[in-house]
């Protein structure tokens, strides 16, 4: 497995709509496997495939002590509720804004065998999926935010990165 190069904004990857996966074979088994390595080397709770360049429809989550989720064509069944939270993400270093988002979501994909799933979710694994499945249609939180006065910069102290997908 690699730990693969992230992209930031401005990349144009990061903008555009990501293409479904129509077949899940080697090369999507591969990118998987190597998201996964690269999420966990940076302390990242979630990856999107833009985020390394790759503009498909292909999601890995990390929960803390959970397993490690692969979804591939992710989509929204359901989301219901509304909260405020704080959003960072690890293609924007050292920034962070609070956006509206779903107090709790469902989300339904395949897994690397093609087989279908579903997750439903609250709390940060909503955030995280929510966050993710943005990524595939070119939004990120910043595109959220009432206006980009409300990007605040970390403050020198804060390094962590951590929650950010
Ligand atoms: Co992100």
């Amino acid at each position: 497995m690699t730990v693969l190069k992230l992209h930031y904004l401005p990349d144009p990857v990061l903008k555009r709509k990501a293409k479904r996966v129509s077949t899940i074979d080697a090369s999507i088994k591969k990118l998987a496997a190597d998201m996964i390595e690269t999420m966990h080397a940076i302390n990242g709770v979630g990856l999107a495939a833009p985020q390394v360049g790759v503009s498909l429809r292909v999601i890995v989550l990390g929960m803390p002590e959970e397993k490690d989720i692969v979804m591939i064509n992710p989509e929204v069944v359901k989301k219901s509720g509304e909260r405020l939270i704080v959003e960072r993400c690890l293609s924007v270093p050292g920034y962070y804004g609070e956006v509206k988002r779903a107090e709790s979501v469902t989300v339904k994909g395949k897994d690397l065998k093609g087989k279908e799933f579903r997750i439903k979710a609250k709390d940060l694994l909503a955030q995280a999926l929510e966050h993710e499945l943005y990524h595939l249609n070119g939004t990120l939180y910043v595109d959220h935010l009432e206006s980009l006065d409300k990007l605040k910069k970390n403050e020198p102290e804060e390094t962590a990165e951590e929650n950010g997908g």
